[in-house]
C-alpha cells in the first residue's frame, strides 16, 4: 500500500497560528502511523495569503485534501478516513 502523504506546513503564518499544534501533530502522527504515512514538512502551502485563510491556519495537506485550522484530531480523522477507503 502506498503511504499517505501528510504535508505539515511550517511556514510563518501556520507557525504563528499554531506552532505547538504543528509539533504535536508531527509527534503524534509519527508515533501512531509510522508505517502508513509519510510526513513531508513544507515551508508554505500557499493557502494562507488573505485575511480569511490566514485565520484558518495552521494548514496540513493529507494527500490532496487541505485540512484547515488543523488539530491532531482533525488530521487523524482525515487519515483514518483515507485508510478506510483504500
Ligand atoms: S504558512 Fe502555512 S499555508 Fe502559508
Amino acid at each position: 500500500m502506498e503511504k499517505i502523504k501528510v504535508k505539515i506546513c511550517q511556514g510563518t503564518t501556520c507557525f504563528v497560528m499554531g506552532g505547538e499544534v504543528i509539533k504535536s501533530i508531527h509527534d503524534t502522527l509519527v508515533e501512531k502511523y509510522a508505517d502508513k504515512i509519510e510526513i513531508v514538512p513544507v515551508r508554505c502551502l500557499e493557502v494562507c495569503h488573505d485575511a480569511d485563510s490566514f485565520s484558518q491556519a495552521p494548514y496540513v495537506y493529507v494527500n490532496d485534501e487541505v485540512v484547515s485550522a488543523a488539530t491532531v484530531d482533525k488530521v487523524i480523522s482525515v487519515i483514518e478516513s483515507k485508510l478506510k477507503n483504500e
